[in-house]
């Protein structure tokens, strides 16, 4: 019924943008719109330009009025004459010739489905029979675009393609604050924002593995300030590719941006053969006029429709053993992991790293990777028995691959030390003392399949894999690849790790799978089309979570982010938290555990398991809510966020007080997304003592609950208010239910 009403309303807006498209066909324009938002191109003569990207315009009339502005820029930006522009397409032609100038040829309309349109814009070089198709995808509702371009080479013999971008993006506001998002393991999607000034500013990924390690393929620009949560224009970006990428942003003398993303072009320039086409991935925008908190709801939406798997689903509740035995395990530990988690209300039992290996042995990360048999001396009775005791006890199982790497001390490796990266003659570097699979190469991506179709085949009643890569590129160069060809390789084994997944995926339907990447470092919507979820960090630390968290939650949503309650201290930053505080800024994202539940106290047990309980009644609102980022731990030293369900029913508030200082000035708490005039009822869960706030305060109405807001209570700081929360210590937090009254 829901579904129905979605696409009826769809069905009514897309109704109204063909109004928009008809018109604008009979002006030469191109509109790619969607409910909010639309990019106008205009066909000048031979060329298309950019005139206006922004909120949409309900009169068509003023498209006419846009069209007047001066324009931005084409819609492709060639290596040409007077273009002086960092280029998007650079291609040497068949006979030598370096420029392209791009002719307009046609351009086609169509519906991929009720909410989606397609608009194929077809152009071709003014002597060349080189071609270049740029794609729009308008995703109506969630006010996301995707672009990406096809390169066709119809030119008597090859030519060489050296900059291939998926897109670019001229702007205009004369400031421009560019947030990024930039780490490595342990710190992943740390946000820094700065102006951009004359010049040109990169970041990009050279890892060919870790596509999000350093720096996260994701973007903001703020126009004219800095990025704010609810007001400003705000662009976003992320680009769906699992190889090497590259933004630049360029500011010209003329202070205008021009944005180019795709794949890295450093170091993988190719042939293109005559009669071949090359598309690039997928760059995903979306435009705010109210900033970047509706960036991110469009991005959440667009993820749970259609960037990756399953997202109208509930995530079942996990416990992995890695941050509690790392490789040291054996069958009775695990055995006692999966009662004791299902004990606590557990779903999901995860087997992770150290299962396999017998002449190599996995017990640590020198050896074993690549050898996929089973243990037995750590695990007699085989993962058939783990399987066994998780269903005795009501849960299910998941199991741990790395199946694209290999350790020198591997079977795999010595029968086939050609399917690693490496360049003949040249030492061969390793990073986690691993190499890295060359998925360029068919036979190896057999071998994948194979083994990860053995495994589920074998193990029929294996629930979910946890799918691992933890090293980047350290070499470069294929066995496979031709002499001639060695700098295709970053594409030739995304597209070989894709074509991978996707014959896993057509074999396995039902598995449900994680990406990760040594915690968070393959986080982007190429790989996540294939994903349920992705590992966020293998940093647990609550209070380092909380940023990882909200760094993460810009572009993806709280459904995918696995955020594990691990053992205090933690291991390596020596911080301890009380269990409230670890389970409150977990159950922000996808609640699980990664410890032994025998290593906890009574109380700790008994709050695990209210905590899990609590976790499933709000787990429709978090996975599946909007989420409202209200108080930023960048900003102050108290953090808040909220989700709240379609229907404005239902909302859940996590407040966290992650450092204590003397004389701290505390922001009041303002609600979003409730509905003004409903009135709402507040329940504090996981509670802990008495000093919370009570039970079922309330009703109060959405608008008091938004424009007055909550107080917070610190020992310097008391508040009388109506509706208070009180954080006293250091990491004190507090999670409210809040549900409308009916
Ligand atoms: C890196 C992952 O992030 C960890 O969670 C764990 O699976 C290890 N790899 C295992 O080697």
């Amino acid at each position: 019924m829901k579904m129905n009403l979605f696409f009826a309303s769809v069905f009514l807006l897309t109704a109204m943008i063909n109004v928009h498209g008809n018109a604008a066909a009979n002006n030469n324009l191109i509109l790619i719109e969607t409910s909010n938002t639309v990019l106008v191109y205009r066909i000048d003569q031979e060329d298309v330009n950019l005139y206006y990207f922004g909120e949409t315009l309900k009169q068509y009339d003023d498209f006419k009025l846009v069209e007047q502005n001066s324009h931005l820029g084409n819609i492709v930006s060639t290596y040409r004459g007077l273009a002086f522009n960092e280029s998007s397409l650079r291609v040497t032609h068949h006979d030598g010739v370096l420029s392209t100038e791009l002719e307009y040829v046609e351009h086609t309309v169509e519906s991929i489905d009720p909410n989606t349109r397609q608009t194929t814009v077809v152009l071709k070089d003014n002597i060349y029979d080189f071609y270049v198709d740029v794609v729009f995808r308008a995703y109506h509702q969630q006010d996301v675009i995707s672009i990406s371009t096809r390169y066709r080479n119809s030119e008597p013999s090859a030519v060489h393609l050296y900059h291939f971008a998926s897109s670019y993006l001229p702007v205009f506001s004369g400031r421009y604050f560019l947030t990024l998002f930039h780490g490595e393991w342990f710190g992943e999607m740390n946000m820094r924002e700065t102006e951009l000034v004359e010049g040109i500013r990169i970041i990009d990924s050279k890892q060919g593995v870790k596509t999000s390690d350093k720096f996260s393929p994701s973007f903001l620009v703020s126009l004219s300030h800095k990025a704010k949560e609810n007001s400003g224009e705000v662009i976003g970006g992320t680009l769906a590719w699992s190889g090497n990428w590259r933004h630049s942003f360029e500011i010209d003398h003329r202070r205008k941006l021009h944005i180019v993303s795709g794949i890295n072009p450093f170091g993988s320039d190719f042939r293109l053969e005559s009669g071949n086409s090359f598309t690039t991935p997928e760059m995903l925008i979306s435009y705010s006029s109210k900033g970047k908190g509706q960036i991110s709801r469009n991005f959440h939406a667009w993820a749970r429709e259609y960037g990756l798997l399953a997202g109208n689903e509930e995530r079942p509740l996990i416990i992995n053993n890695w941050e509690d035995t790392f490789f040291s395990f054996d069958e009775e530990m695990i055995k006692e992991i999966i009662s004791d988690g299902a004990d606590l209300g557990i779903e999901l039992f995860v087997l992770d790293d150290g299962w396999f290996g017998t002449e190599y042995p996995r017990d640590n990360d020198s050896q074993g990777l690549g050898d996929w048999v089973v243990n037995r001396e750590k695990l007699p009775g085989g993962i058939e028995s783990l399987i066994e005791k998780a269903h005795s006890e009501g849960i299910k199982f998941g199991l741990w691959v790395e199946p694209e790497m290999v350790n020198k001390d591997s079977e795999l490796f010595k029968k086939h030390p050609e399917w690693a990266i490496q360049e003949p003659g040249r030492r061969m570097y390793e990073q986690r003392n691993q190499y890295v699979l060359d998925l360029s190469n068919p036979e190896v991506q057999d071998f994948i399949v194979n083994t990860v179709s053995g495994i589920l085949e074998e193990h029929p009643e294996i629930y979910y894999i946890k799918w691992d890569a933890n090293s980047h590129f350290s070499n470069v160069g294929s066995p496979y690849l031709a002499a001639n060809n060695q700098s295709y390789l970053g594409i030739a084994h995304t597209h070989g790790l894709y074509t991978v997944l996707e014959r896993v995926r057509a074999k396995h339907p039902d598995i449900i799978m994680q990406v990760c990447a040594s915690g968070g470092g393959r986080i982007d919507y190429g790989s996540l089309k294939y994903f349920h979820e992705f590992w966020s960090s293998d940093n647990t630390d609550a209070y380092q979570r909380i940023f990882i968290q909200w760094g993460t939650s810009h572009f993806f949503p709280a459904i995918a982010m696995g955020a594990h309650v691990s053992d205090v201290p933690n291991g390596i930053t020596r911080r301890s938290f009380p269990i409230k505080f670890r389970f409150d800024v977990a159950m922000s994202g996808r609640l699980g555990m990664e410890l032994q539940p025998s290593h906890m106290t009574e109380e700790e047990l008994d709050f695990s398991k209210n905590a899990l309980k609590y976790y499933k009644r709000i787990r429709p609102v978090v996975q599946f809510g909007d989420l409202y980022r209200l108080i930023s731990p960048y900003e102050h030293n108290v953090a808040s966020l909220m989700y709240v369900s379609d229907s404005k029913s239902k909302a859940v508030l996590f407040v966290y007080h992650h450092k204590w200082i003397y004389g701290d000035v505390y922001p009041d708490i303002k609600l979003q997304g409730l509905d003004p005039d409903a009135r709402y009822l507040i329940r504090e869960i996981n509670k802990v003592g008495d000093f919370y706030i009570e039970d079922g305060q309330g009703p109060f109405s959405g608008e008091f609950l938004m424009k007055n807001g909550i107080k917070i209570n610190t020992p310097f700081s008391r508040s009388d208010a109506h509706l208070t929360v009180s954080l006293m210590g250091e990491y004190d937090s507090v999670i409210l239910e809040i549900e409308k009254v009916q």
